[in-house]
């Protein structure tokens, strides 16, 4: 099947997360700052439930996984131990007329033109540039106190693992998870939110015998990809990618991205990394601490393998977006609809007075005070129904909820789903039973 993407240009989800309040350019009153994003009040909420969502599914409905929220700044020795320090570094070219800095594996087959001449960039040897931020703890600027953003959150889990192996009840195998901001001082960024230098992390390090990670990688590859599909995520815009072997990190003996198939091309939503026993044995060696796991029976003391799904918050909130996005002629009338799955809409449900007169307005805000208390919902009484369902449409507000005179006679409300249009009668009293068997909140 030819499959194409939900859009066909970035542009449309950018002009329509800037206009109704998911996505802002950062700073912008002072013209913006490259590749910094600010999600205003829609996308702070959608990124809150795409987030909840992650942790519902890796942390809350597992007995084996446990949450972690590690600081930031860490002890610049876990970025030696890593291999940070040493060798995360991109090959940064630079232009000998114009001086423009790009990243050498990321330039145009064909060239770029020079802003000096006009004629093609003339590129020098490739440096190799660390992505990572650097910062000073404390008021003195030496190397003393040179500390990193962390450019990933996955090694505060390696270095909680004794932690919280002397603090939980877990066993092998188990898993941390944790969500958080990570810095990468991307030498090119681009696509909107898809590359930036300050981008959140949702990671989870799957702690397991050696010998079984290869088992555990397949269950999580089925695991992550069944968790965007389930979330509405169109399955045949999905697909798992296996690095080759010239592709793989020395210490990797098998790693899979989740890719996506966006308006520029397939490209890595997720990564699914078996990590062997690399990163424990790397932070047991320069902290002089054991970092091991102790089998009750048999006493033996091993290091674990570890398998690691690493999805990046914002790339999956710009997926989740475009996915949505449909245009849509209903008894020829357009309509933009973002049909998010109900559990990350932003908004849950709208009510509506009909008219602003004959008591509607205090009988939908009460049911507004009901349903607020529970999730996000808003009250609407400004311009035509029709009007207002729009509104909401474009949003991806999985149902409206209408007060017009006949509640006030039978207590009854009209509910109109956002995909079906369809509409029917529910009693008030009946409402929070039907949402939650028809949406599920
Ligand atoms: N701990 C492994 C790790 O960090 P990664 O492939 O570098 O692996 C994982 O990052 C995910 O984080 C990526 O699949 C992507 O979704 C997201 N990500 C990485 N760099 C990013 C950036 N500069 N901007 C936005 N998201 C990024």
């Amino acid at each position: 099947m030819d499959i194409k993407p939900a859009i066909s240009s970035l542009d449309t989800i950018v002009s329509l997360a800037k206009r109704r309040g998911f996505i802002f350019p950062s700073s912008e009153i002072y013209g913006g700052l490259s590749s910094c994003y600010d999600y205003g009040p829609l996308g702070a909420q959608l990124k809150r439930n795409i987030k909840d969502a992650w942790w519902r599914e890796m942390v809350q409905k597992r007995q084996n996984i446990v949450g972690l929220d590690a600081s930031i700044i860490m002890h610049p020795r876990v970025w030696e131990a890593s291999g940070h320090v040493a060798g995360f570094t991109d090959p940064l070219v630079e232009c000998k007329k114009c001086g423009a800095r790009l990243r050498q594996d990321h330039l145009p087959e064909g060239g770029v033109k020079c802003s000096k001449d006009g004629k093609l960039c003339e590129f020098g040897e490739p440096r190799m540039f660390n992505l990572m931020f650097r910062t000073h703890l404390g008021p003195l600027e030496d190397t003393s106190s040179l500390v990193y953003l962390r450019p990933e959150t996955a090694q505060g889990i390696f270095v909680n693992f004794g932690n919280v192996i002397d603090s939980t009840r877990v066993k092998l195998p188990f898993g941390i998870a944790q969500q958080g901001k990570s810095f990468r001082n991307e030498i090119t960024t681009r696509h909107f939110t898809f590359r930036t230098c300050e981008f959140e992390q949702m990671e989870m390090e799957f702690f397991c015998e050696p010998g079984t990670e290869l088992e555990w990688f397949e269950y999580w590859k089925t695991e992550r990809l069944n968790w965007f599909t389930n979330l509405g995520v169109t399955p045949e815009r999905l697909r798992l990618r296996p690095h080759a072997a010239d592709e793989l990190a020395h210490y990797s003996n098998a790693c899979v991205d989740v890719e996506y198939l966006f308006p520029n091309g397939w490209s890595e939503l997720e990564g699914i990394a078996s990590r062997t026993d690399y990163d424990l044995k790397k932070h047991s060696e320069y902290s002089g601490k054991k970092l091991l796991w102790k089998d009750q029976q048999t006493g033996a003391a091993f290091t674990p393998y570890v398998i690691e799904p690493a999805l990046g918050t914002d790339r999956a909130l710009l997926t989740f977006l475009i996915d949505a996005y449909k245009e849509e002629e209903i008894e020829g009338n357009p309509r933009t609809v973002l049909s998010f799955h109900p559990r990350i809409a932003p908004i849950k449900a709208a009510v509506f007075p009909l008219l602003k007169k004959d008591g509607q307005p205090e009988k939908a805000q009460e049911i507004f005070a009901t349903l607020s208390d529970r999730y996000q919902a808003v009250y609407d009484d400004s311009g035509s129904i029709g009007r207002r369902y729009r509104r909401q449409d474009e949003v991806g507000t999985p149902v409206c909820i209408t007060v017009d005179h006949q509640t006030m006679e039978d207590q009854t409300v009209t509910l109109r789903d956002r995909d079906s249009l369809e509409q029917v009668r529910v009693k008030i009293e009946a409402l929070s039973g039907t949402l939650f068997e028809k949406f599920g909140f």
